[in-house]
């Protein structure tokens, strides 16, 4: 349909970029020297019995192989112990984690911080740890053939394995998670150094996607025992000003987001935020459907999408087959102004999406007034949605691997709590549009 201009790369991104996923963790503990917790092949969905290491763990229950027995099994979990969650760091497994932590260096602005390999006693693996405000990223590749680490690679490419999470007290939060029937991977353990003591615990997700609880209340070093500081002068030519982690979108399989979302429910005792935008009208033009879950605080914001039929194949089942099986789509990263850390980006050689002209000719009368310039926000290709609250602007970055699977949003808030699915249709309809123009449609 659209074969020229920005409408056609808008709609190539939006249907399949937008979707693609973000999905490989893995846990510092491993880094640390700690045995790692394998991560054998897992099929899509819940089969526990594909995270063999996990079985017979001490804490782990056969209750807890079927996880949609969870739903009605399972006892919520006990208030307190996960009041106070914030996403902690993401944990990519990468092909080339020093090439990987370079390029979010100079890309996207992260700084070096941390680093564990060889010559600081762990043979098997390597991990880089980069920093922006709050938001950490640890690249770890596998140094020997055949290990978890490359295996995950091997069946996923790049992508996020863990989504780990900060806590006061990392055996409570797994306690409390593991009574509301929370797929255990490895028990609460203690890691040391000469600067402290810190405690982790994993559990699993959708895919071989897991959350590691990390407790440093007792820990003053650099990152996490075994982690040495990492010096190196790799800086972005523009500073891209991110802040944190807003939301992080994991993509599941037909039919199993309720299944996830009841996950969060019963473990975490999230709840699902209804947002304005929360309408299935979208699901026409975006061929998935979505539902957030999170934490009392809205501060661990997590989508999680399903495929759905649509006219074309959905962005979320192109994503499943790049990446075999769920994982992390996106990860939405805040910053205070936008427009500033676009021109960054861009200045940076990042690739973000394009939006087509007539999505702003459109803009002033779906969302009201706003503070931003709309010409700036088309010189940038920045889209804005309002709910009851306020209004968003975000913009998606182009995959971040060669898979066409995770990528980043840059996301600011204005008061909404959106997500940006009055984009989907804006941009459809602006699409449609342009391709009128020029007697396409
Ligand atoms: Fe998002």
């Amino acid at each position: 349909m659209i074969a020229h201009g920005r409408g056609r790369t808008l709609a190539t991104s939006l249907a399949s970029e937008h979707a693609k996923s973000l999905r490989s963790t893995s846990q510092p503990s491993e880094g640390a020297g700690v045995p790692p917790v394998a991560a054998g092949p897992t099929p899509q969905f819940a089969p526990a019995p594909a995270r063999g290491p996990a079985v017979g763990r001490p804490g782990y229950h056969p209750a807890h192989r079927e996880i949609r027995g969870m739903t009605t099994a399972a006892t919520p979990a006990p208030a307190g112990a996960l009041d106070s969650l914030e996403f902690d760091y993401l944990e990519l497994y990468v092909g080339n984690a020093k090439q990987a932590a370079h390029f979010y260096c100079t890309a996207f602005g992260f700084e070096p911080l941390a680093y564990a390999g060889p010559e600081t006693g762990v043979h098997d693996r390597a991990s880089y740890v980069v920093v922006q405000d709050r938001f950490r990223l640890v690249l770890t590749s596998s140094l020997v053939p055949g290990d978890a680490i490359a295996e995950h690679v091997g069946r996923h490419g790049d992508g996020v394995h863990d989504v780990a999470l900060r806590t006061e007290n990392a055996r409570a939060a797994y306690a409390a998670v593991m009574a509301g029937g929370a797929h255990g991977i490895a028990e609460p353990r203690e890691l040391h150094d000469a600067d402290g003591t810190a405690v982790v615990a994993t559990i699993g997700t959708y895919g071989e996607t897991v959350h590691t609880f990390v407790d440093r209340s007792a820990y003053r070093g650099v990152w996490l025992p075994g982690f040495v500081r990492w010096e190196a002068a790799i800086r972005a030519p523009h500073a891209v000003g991110l802040s944190h982690i807003d939301h992080c979108v994991g993509n599941v399989s037909w039919n199993e987001m309720d299944t996830w979302v009841a996950y969060y429910e019963r473990a975490f005792g999230f709840t699902q935020l209804i947002s304005f935008d929360d309408k299935d009208i979208s699901t026409e033009y975006t061929a998935l459907r979505s539902k957030v879950v999170t934490d009392a605080r809205n501060v661990v914001k997590m989508p999680i999408n399903e495929p759905a039929e649509g006219l074309k194949k959905s962005q979320i089942e192109e994503y499943l087959d790049s990446y075999g099986g769920p994982g992390v789509q996106h990860v939405a990263i805040a910053t205070n102004d936008i427009i500033e850390t676009v021109r960054a980006l861009r200045a940076n050689g990042v690739e973000l999406l394009e939006t087509p002209d007539a999505y702003y000719d459109a803009l002033g009368a779906r969302v009201g007034a706003i503070d931003e310039e709309i010409a700036i926000l088309r010189e940038l290709d920045i889209l804005v949605d309002r709910d009851d609250r306020g209004y968003m602007l975000q913009i998606f970055t182009k995959p971040l691997q060669d898979r066409p699977t995770l990528f980043f949003e840059i996301i600011q808030r204005r008061g909404s709590l959106s997500f940006g699915k009055g984009n989907f249709k804006a941009l459809f309809v602006s699409i449609e549009q342009e391709q009128a123009k020029r007697g396409n449609l």
